[in-house]
């Protein structure tokens, strides 16, 4: 079975490795560490018989000018055999057990599975921003999407 819960420092490794495997840009171990102190910092994995097999990190944000927060979504990756079995939105969840006002994240523009699966979690597009990725990727569209989640 698997299960959704906080993640712990003996967890880094696996979330270092289950990023790298599945997304195009993720933190080395090192940048990894210093996230994790940071006490703005949420994340959340996937196990499943002691094996992380998906992960969601994010941060809480203050809002100018009022007490809310935003919660913006770094990086969010499910091992390719487990997924469609609904653990990325099971993530998703989770972390909207803490939200008060609103969730966003940057997505690539020409990402069309991730993009599908926010918007079936019920985020919207709200912007293009262009070259986001600062030429990062060589040959491809550097251009994101903002997307954001926003309770009513
Ligand atoms: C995005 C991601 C986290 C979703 O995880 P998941 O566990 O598969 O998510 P769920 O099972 O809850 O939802 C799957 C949804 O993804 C979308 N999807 C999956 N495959 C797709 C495809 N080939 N084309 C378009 N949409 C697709 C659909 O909306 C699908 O919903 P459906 O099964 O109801 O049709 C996972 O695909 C992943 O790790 N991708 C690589 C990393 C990444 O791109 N992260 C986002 C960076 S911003």
């Amino acid at each position: 079975m698997i299960k959704i819960r906080e993640y712990t420092f003996y967890d880094i490794n696996q979330i270092v490795k289950c990023g790298k495997n599945n997304l195009p840009l993720f933190y080395g171990i090192f940048d990894m560490l210093i996230n994790i102190f940071n006490t703005n910092q949420i994340c959340y994995v996937a196990e499943e018989n002691n094996n992380i097999c998906g992960f969601i990190i994010a941060e809480y944000e203050k809002i100018e000018g009022s007490k809310i927060f935003n919660i913006h979504i770094q990086s969010i990756g499910v091992n390719k055999n487990k997924r469609c079995k609904n653990i990325g939105s099971r993530l998703i969840e989770r972390l909207k057990q803490n939200y008060h006002k609103q969730i966003s994240l940057y997505v690539k523009k020409d990402n069309i599975r991730a993009i599908s699966f926010y918007k079936k979690n019920n985020f919207e597009v709200i912007k293009k921003k262009i070259n986001y990725y600062k030429n990062y990727f060589k040959n491809e569209s550097n251009d994101a999407y903002l997307m954001k989640l926003i309770k009513l």
